[in-house]
This record gives structure tokens, C-alpha cells and sequence, in this order.
């Protein structure tokens, strides 16, 4: 089974980036062969400064290397060392309907926030299926806010097989895992970056503190029972917390007699003892002189070897060089 999944460096990781994509895809370096990219080449719709641009994908490789990313199991690499993404793209592009792009909610959504409409936003999905599809990939491991993305790939790899011939294109499957579908930022609102509302993993203890505290909550007095069912501190605690330690803040939830201040220092805690193990790693991988480098480097010839096949044989098919 060939796994592949892809993160924009557009700021610093937040705990929506975690469990939305990262835990998942690395769990699954360890069943199959895994392959994890940055997507500099999509970054590039949003960010336009070089250095900033190359700030983020240093940074986003020692998170992702410091969370567990093992570079020995997964090909680790940088989207912009491989071309062949691009090359895959344009090819696509040329048998996708327009209204296909047109009705993508990511391209509405980021535009009515917006940021400006330039062609690769609107052309973003394309890249994307090309980034899916040039590995051959089975399985895709993302945030449900990716799985209109994946029914382009979807489609445009079978239209591909359609136009050039059955087996010009592995069609995958999206791997969205439900329970933690969606996390939810410190204003309620799905985390994220441009929302302002996001917990980073390396954040700061101070930087960190303050941002749980300031988790929206209801008036409910210290002294009576708090609302569970829709309560952002829980939701947060389910994901960072054992089985039976969310159950107990559950059952103290019922019960009553504390402020919410008390459970969002509780959070926190938890939250910040559940990434002190990559913390230690992501100090030892920036001391390391060109580690992440080598890492990425190595990374990208792994995945041209793969990416060659691909491309060769859907050029074959559609009648280039
Ligand atoms: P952001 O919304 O902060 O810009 P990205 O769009 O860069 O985040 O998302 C990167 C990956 O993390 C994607 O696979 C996305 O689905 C996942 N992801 C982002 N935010 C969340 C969230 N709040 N809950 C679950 N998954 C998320
Ligand atoms: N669009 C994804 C996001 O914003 C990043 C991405 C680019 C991706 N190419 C991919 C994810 C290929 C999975 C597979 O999060």
C-alpha cells in the first residue's frame, strides 16, 4: 500500500494540523510505503517572499521530523525538488472540466476571505491530484476541509483512464478518520491559521497558556454542573487525553463546583505534556547542522524514481515526446 499526504508551509503547525493529518499519516508509515511532502509550489499561491517561503519549509520539516516522522520508513521531501509535479499538472489540467475548479468550496471560501484569485489558486486542485497521482498512491491521509480535493483527483484520474486507456492512472482513496475530522480552534470555529484561533505544537509555555485560557466558554456559574455536549474544553481534551482522564473531566463537568479557568489550565497541561517528547527531538534536529537538508534531499531522489515511472508512462499514453 502506497500512502501519500502533503502540508503547505504556511505557519507554524497547530494541533488541527496534528491530528487532522499528521498522527494519522504517521501511523501509517509503519503499514505501508509512505510518502510525505511539503507543498512549497502551493504555498507559493499564498506567500510571496522568498524568504519567508523558505523560513516556513525549514521549519515545518523539523516540526513534522520532530513529531515522529521517521525519514528511514517515509520518503521525506520537498515538493519544488520535483518538477514532475508540474509537468503531471498541466497534463491534467487539459482534461478537467472548468466547473469542476469552479465549484471547488476551498477557491470560494479563500477568496471570499480575500486572498487575491490568482491562476494557481484556482488551478490548486489540479496540482494537487498531480502530487496524488504521479506516485501511484492507494491511500491519502487528510483534514476533512481536503476531501473535495480528493473527489477532483478522483475524477480527473478517471477521466484520465477514460480519454488514454484504463491503467493510465491509479485512482486512490481518501483516508479522512471521522472522530477528530474536525478540531476546533480557541473561538469555537474550526482551527485555523487564517482564523487566528489556533494552538501551535511549539509554541511557547507562556504563548501557549494564554491562548487556551482565552477559550471561549458559557456564563454557567463556578458552582453548577457545566454543558457537555458542546464544550470546546472537552473537545480538546478528548484529543490529548486518556479514555478514562476525559472521562473524569466529563463527570466533573456534571458535577459542578469548579470554573472553567480550572479546566483550561487542566487542558493546557495535558496539551503541553503530550508534546514534550517532540519538543526534546525538535531541539536535537535544529542543533544538527544539515541534517534536515540531507533528510529532504535524500528524500526527493527516492521520490523521482517513483515519479519517473508514472510520468513516462502517461506521456506514453498521451502521445508526448
Ligand atoms: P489551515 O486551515 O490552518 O491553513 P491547512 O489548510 O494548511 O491548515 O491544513 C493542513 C492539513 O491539516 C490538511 O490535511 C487539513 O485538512 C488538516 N487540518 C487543518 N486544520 C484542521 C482542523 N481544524 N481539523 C482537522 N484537520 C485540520
Ligand atoms: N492541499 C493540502 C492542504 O492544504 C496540501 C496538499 C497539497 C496535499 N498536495 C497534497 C495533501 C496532496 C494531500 C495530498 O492541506
Amino acid at each position: 500500500m502506497r500512502i501519500l499526504s502533503g502540508l503547505q508551509p504556511t505557519g507554524r503547525l497547530h494541533l488541527g494540523n496534528y491530528f487532522g493529518m499528521m498522527q494519522p499519516a504517521l501511523q501509517l508509515q509503519h503499514e505501508g510505503e509512505a510518502l510525505y511532502f511539503i507543498a512549497d509550489y502551493h504555498s507559493l499561491t499564498s506567500i510571496q517572499d522568498a524568504t519567508a517561503l523558505r523560513t516556513n519549509v525549514r521549519d515545518l520539516a523539523i516540526d513534522f521530523l520532530a513529531c515522529g516522522l521517521d525519514p528511514t520508513k517515509a520518503v521525506f521531501f520537498r515538493q519544488s525538488d520535483m518538477p514532475e509535479h508540474t509537468e503531471l499538472a498541466w497534463i491534467l489540467s487539459c482534461v478537467t472540466p472548468m466547473p469542476m475548479l469552479e465549484n471547488c468550496h476551498s477557491y470560494k471560501d479563500k477568496v471570499a476571505n480575500g486572498i487575491p484569485a490568482n491562476h494557481g489558486l484556482f488551478a490548486y486542485p489540479v496540482l494537487m491530484a498531480a502530487d496524488i497521482l504521479i506516485y501511484d498512491s492507494d491511500r491519502v491521509p487528510v483534514g476533512k476541509d481536503q476531501k473535495q480535493h480528493l473527489e477532483v483527483t478522483r475524477d480527473i484520474a478517471t477521466k484520465m483512464n477514460l480519454v488514454f486507456g484504463e491503467g493510465t492512472l491509479k485512482v486512490p482513496e481518501p483516508l479522512i478518520r471521522e472522530e477528530t475530522a474536525t478540531v476546533i480552534g480557541n473561538d469555537g470555529r474550526k482551527m485555523s491559521k487564517s482564523y487566528n484561533n489556533t494552538l501551535a505544537l511549539f509554541e511557547d509555555e507562556k504563548a501557549l497558556r494564554k491562548k487556551v485560557m482565552r477559550i471561549i466558554t458559557d456564563t454557567t456559574p463556578v458552582a453548577d454542573p457545566k454543558p457537555t455536549a458542546d464544550s470546546s474544553i472537552l473537545k480538546l481534551y478528548r484529543l490529548v487525553a486518556s479514555d478514562s482522564e476525559y472521562q473524569a473531566m466529563v463527570e466533573d463537568f456534571e458535577r459542578g463546583g469548579r470554573g472553567y479557568g480550572d479546566y483550561k489550565q487542566q487542558l493546557f497541561e495535558k496539551i503541553w505534556e503530550f508534546f514534550a517528547e517532540a519538543r526534546e527531538k525538535r531541539a536535537g534536529i535544529v542543533a544538527e547542522k544539515g541534517y534536515v537538508e540531507d533528510v529532504l534531499r535524500d528524500g526527493a531522489a527516492r521520490a523521482r524514481v517513483l515519479a519517473r515511472q508514472t510520468l513516462d508512462r502517461v506521456r506514453e499514453a498521451v502521445g508526448l515526446g
